[in-house]
């Protein structure tokens, strides 16, 4: 053997790279031995972790580092909003929950209509003619009676603390307060809890959260959907001019949900189903790069961009048209996700130019690219995984604040397509198949997704961003998979992002170079350069050949790893 590789030390050298490369990389992030939480703001890792270790699980910690949420990110931390969880027990089952908002029984296809049938701006996104039926009580209170493992008061019980200690802004919060606070203001008064500037280092307390929480704390599920909290939120809706009435509260269930898995060289992906397009859209990127060799086209490299960027905008253009409620739509997944119309798909991709969406398909519009919503993930101490994404839509949802019982509310009914062809706040445009109608569920692209590499967990992954979560989320797996980053530097590596329409490539702001957008530009790729906004944040963990864990809490905002 000695002799072979004197003679051949290049066969030498080949044997030792292969081997690195099969190494996986060594963790950057925090490492634990045995449970992590990672989300958006320490204070809410915090509550999930100390769940963790008083016995809890990773359902029990769910619940408290949703609410937790509300509270020290409210943002998008709710209790006015919903989300989708997707778990995978120690024992190998998995399964997905929706608790979506939906439409109010009043709503109709043209309600953002006007008479000339154009939208009328800012009424699906702007006060409370723009909220959906909340969810997120719903589904946190399902998760806790099928899985959970202590009592709701003890879950709850840090949480309340939290509220009621306060929560200290950070910079970014207060950046973020000050930004939206004309909003705020617009929509709820002078007399509103935001009226005053808030800086870094400040205390907010959330004094009506206080009571509401402990009345869900005492009544359970009932009290938010017709007890007095509910009375009071249908009140409160209606006095604004919304549509959420008690019957709308009375009526709300959270749904179980069988997840899209699919295989992807040798990985078990498996994410949300409809109503979020999340895992078709990201099902059928990967499917559609799987042929190809994208480790060797190296990280962030021209071809791994082309590649990724025209899967994503054929997968994005089916998405618009196809997908919607699958409660009120027949949508096609045995084709949108069976191998030989993904191959059809590609037919006609070639590494020597682009592809243009108006080969595609057409259509013409703006995108917003934010990161409203918030992630979370959670690994227990037994193995349980829980992959969790939630959301107010916009930045603190509607903007209208009840301050009677302390939480925003959403903006959710702005994921409808209100009008065919005609894009939402985030650029997407939708079909028929994403039309209002009463209590049906608005379309998402939230991708709450747990990986399993043989047999075993291996990602608990997701982000906030609208539109762009989808491919922040494909891009954070390609990263550690293909690329061979650690789970933090996967999801600080930069992102880019393209969604069939329109049609632009948009970079985050660092980390590509111009020969690489030159090449780009060169074979006919549109880059969008004003905008290079962040993309995603993303909250992963990562399950180390040792079986410990590495977080990847994302560094582009205050987003941190709790665990032990
Ligand atoms: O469900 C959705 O896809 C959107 N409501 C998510 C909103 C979001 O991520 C906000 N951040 N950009």
């Amino acid at each position: 053997m000695k002799q072979l590789f004197k003679t051949f030390p290049l066969l030498f050298l080949l044997l030792i790279l292969t081997q690195c490369r099969k190494q996986p990389a060594k963790a950057t992030g925090l490492v634990t031995e045995k449970a992590m939480v990672v989300s958006a703001r320490k204070e809410a890792s915090a509550v999930g972790s100390a769940i963790l270790k008083k016995g809890g699980n990773a359902f029990d910690a769910m619940v408290g580092t949703e609410l937790a949420l509300a509270v020290a990110y409210p943002f998008a931390g709710n209790l006015g909003g919903g989300g989708f969880m997707v778990y995978r027990k120690n024992n190998g089952d998995i399964g997905a929950i929706d608790y979506r908002e939906k439409a109010p029984l009043s709503a109709h296809k043209d309600m953002y209509l006007d008479s000339l049938g154009n939208v009328i701006p800012g009424k699906s996104t702007l006060g409370a003619t723009a909220v959906g039926v909340p969810g997120t009580i719903a589904g946190i209170f399902e998760v806790h009676d099928k899985f959970g493992s202590l009592a709701i008061s003890d879950i709850m019980e840090p949480v309340i603390e939290l509220v009621e200690q306060g929560v200290v802004v950070t910079e970014k919060q207060a950046k973020r307060l000050e930004h939206y606070r004309k909003q705020i203001i617009e929509v709820n008064g002078d007399n509103t809890l935001f009226f005053n500037s808030c800086v870094q280092g400040d205390t907010l307390k959330y004094p009506a959260l206080v009571n509401t929480l402990k009345r869900i704390s005492k009544n359970g599920r009932d009290e938010f959907y017709i007890g007095e909290t509910a009375k009071k939120l249908a009140a409160f809706v209606q006095e604004n001019g919304g549509y959420v009435t008690e019957e709308d509260l009375a009526r709300y269930e959270a749904k179980w949900r069988q997840p899209i898995i699919f295989e992807y060289k040798g990985l078990k992906i498996i994410s949300m189903s409809p109503p979020s397009s999340g895992g078709v859209t990201m099902n059928q990127i990967f499917k559609m790069i799987e042929p190809y060799d994208i480790s060797e086209f190296g990280h962030n490299s021209a071809e791994t961009i082309q590649l990724f960027t025209e899967a994503s905008r054929r997968a994005y253009a089916d998405r618009n048209y196809f997908l919607g409620d699958p409660d009120f739509v027949d949508i096609p997944l045995d084709v949108l996700l069976s191998q030989k119309y993904l191959t059809e798909r590609m037919n006609d991709f070639t590494l020597d130019n682009a592809t243009l969406s108006s080969e595609i398909k057409r259509g013409n519009m703006q995108i917003s690219e934010s990161s409203e919503t918030t992630h979370y993930s959670i690994v227990d101490q037994e193995g349980n995984a829980v992959s969790v994404t939630t959301t107010l839509n916009g930045a603190y949802g509607s903007k209208l604040y009840c301050d009677e019982l302390g939480f925003f509310l959403n903006n959710e009914m702005d994921d409808f397509s209100a009008k065919p062809g005609v894009p939402n706040m985030f650029g997407l445009i939708g079909a028929d198949a994403n039309s209002i109608a009463p209590e049906k569920r608005m379309l998402s692209s939230m991708t709450p997704t747990i990986v399993e590499k043989d047999n075993k967990l291996y990602m608990v992954v997701g982000s906030p961003g609208g539109s762009t979560i989808i491919t922040a989320v494909a891009q954070t797996i390609l990263n550690t998979y293909e690329f061979n980053l650690s789970m933090q530097d996967a999801v600080n590596a930069p992102r880019f992002h393209h969604q069939w329409l329109p049609d632009f490539v948009i970079f985050e702001p660092e980390g590509f170079s111009s020969i690489v957008k030159d090449e780009l530009k060169n074979k006919g790729y549109i880059i969008n350069e004003d905008r290079t906004p962040i993309l995603g944040k993303v909250d992963a963990i990562r399950i180390l050949p040792d079986g410990r864990l590495e977080g990847g809490a994302d560094k582009r905002g205050d987003d941190t790893a709790v665990g032990f």
